[in-house]
């Protein structure tokens, strides 16, 4: 008989990987302890903007017209336990208050509710980016709590946001930590269609499983923080780095993916899980091995200090109390409404706090980002967002804003000024507007 599948947490992992399930054939249950969560859900609708993922949900949730009807959830347990054959564990485990290390209290209570009450065969499967040594730790208590045939997987989850639907039916790689041929057979057979697609499968133990996920995010980090060091030294010589990353990337031992100069990296993963992953490595002892870490962490986050350099600079040097400040751009990337440790809004923050007008446009974050800044000015389309601005500041790359008219836009500014903090815009076409350009390590002429 086909594997019946659970899937515990709805959040961007889960209520994607939940409707990928169903998508892939199984009969899927989800469950969050949320239960606003679980009736938008119920209702094929999703609580966040990821493209397609709300087609997908609604072809699959049962009690839709036309679904298949695979797809259902819940927040009992009980009914959790007694379903699956496959449980995947996919709940977040942000940076912990006040420290680097990551805060595992919703994995250790996903693990502590279901292990009690498994009484019939199961593989528990971690999806959750956890520090080496948790899967170790959770089988263990996999065997006290639930002797028997219930066993661990660790299988790592690389989905970007924005691209979540499409990386999670083709995977690029397919990661699972075993502890038997037996666990391996039944994630074969859950990946049956994206293997048989050509999806790499790689079985290795717990702690690789577990480092594959934070070294993959540490290197996409450090790729980001290197361009954005070559940015600066750019600045600092006048040569052009857009120029600089291009020439590089096209050796293809160093390839040009996630060379875009900026004011940096932001979101819900790079971010906690290079500091997890620092935090972990302290307490094994390996500190000294990822301390470079550290370097990438602070070449990131002073970029965007530097583009409210630019921006104070851009309004006449001194203050920014009195100058109006228009924001491209609230999300940490675009086709998202995630804004979760946003570089944007982080440097729009900044700007408000040092007594700038600020008023920030998204095509999808509105509403997240006035619930983190409600302080903030917000305004329905970028023609508002800058009427009257002393500076544009583009800080999201958004297709949208890429395809604005600067001649347009520069009838309704007192100033036109714009910065690019994406090196996403196209200068010519902004200079040619009369427009002052700049952007991040490029040349000012
Ligand atoms: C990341 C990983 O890519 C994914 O594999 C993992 O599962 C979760 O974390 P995500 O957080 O969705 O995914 O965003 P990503 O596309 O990696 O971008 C992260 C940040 O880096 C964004 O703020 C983006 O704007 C920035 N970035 C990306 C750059 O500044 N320059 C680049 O060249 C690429």
């Amino acid at each position: 008989m086909a594997l019946r599948i659970t899937v515990i947490g709805t959040g961007y992992l889960g209520a994607t990987h939940a409707a990928a399930m169903a998508e892939l054939g199984f009969e899927v249950l989800g469950l969050d302890v949320v239960p606003e969560k679980i009736e938008t859900l119920s209702a094929g609708r999703v609580p966040m903007y990821e493209p397609g993922l709300e087609e997908l949900l609604a072809k699959h949730v049962a009690g839709i017209e036309g679904s298949s009807g695979r797809l259902r959830f819940t927040t009992s347990w009980e009914e959790v336990a007694e379903f699956g054959d496959v449980h995947f564990v996919c709940v977040n485990t942000p940076q912990k208050h006040g420290e680097y290390a990551c805060d595992m209290s919703f994995v250790d209570a996903a693990f502590g509710s279901l292990a009690p009450l498994l009484t019939r065969p199961a593989l528990v499967v971690g999806k959750s980016t956890v520090p080496v040594g948790s899967a170790a730790r959770l089988a263990r208590l996999l065997d006290e709590e639930a002797p028997g045939e219930v066993e661990l997987a660790w299988n790592p989850e690389f989905l970007r946001e924005g691209f979540a639907v499409g990386d999670t039916l083709h995977p690029d790689r397919i990661v699972v930590g075993v502890a038997s041929e037996r666990a391996e057979k039944v994630l074969r057979e859950v990946y049956a269609t994206p293997i048989a697609e050509g999806s790499p499968f790689v079985v290795t133990d717990f702690p690789t499983a577990e480092l594959v996920k934070t070294s993959a995010n540490s290197f996409l980090a450090t790729k980001i923080s290197f361009i954005n060091a070559m940015a600066e030294v750019c600045e600092a010589a006048d040569g052009d780095v857009v120029k600089l990353a291009e020439a590089i990337g096209h050796d293809e031992r160093i390839g040009s993916k996630f060379l875009r100069a900026g004011i940096g990296f932001g979101g819900g993963c790079l971010p906690k899980d290079i500091r997890a992953f620092m935090a972990r490595a302290g307490e094994l002892g390996a500190d000294q091995a990822l301390t470079f870490l550290r370097e990438v962490d602070s070449i990131n986050m002073r970029r965007r200090g530097h583009m409210v350099e630019l921006a104070r600079e851009a309004v006449g040097g001194t203050s920014f109390l009195g100058k109006r400040v228009a924001v491209l751009g609230a999300t940490f990337k675009p086709d998202s409404d995630d804004v979760r440790d946003s570089p944007a809004l982080n440097v729009a923050g900044q700007i408000h706090l040092q007594g700038g007008q600020v008023t920030v446009h998204d095509p999808k974050g509105i509403e997240n980002a006035r619930r983190l800044f409600p302080t903030l000015a917000y305004a329905e389309t970028a023609l508002e967002t800058v009427r009257g601005a002393d500076v544009v500041l583009h800080l999201t790359e958004w297709r949208e804003y890429r395809e604005l008219d600067p001649a347009e836009l520069g009838g309704v500014v007192s100033h036109r000024i714009v910065l690019d903090g994406r090196n996403a815009l196209d200068p010519a076409k902004w200079r040619e507007a009369g427009w002052t350009f700049r952007a991040m390590g490029r040349p000012r002429a």
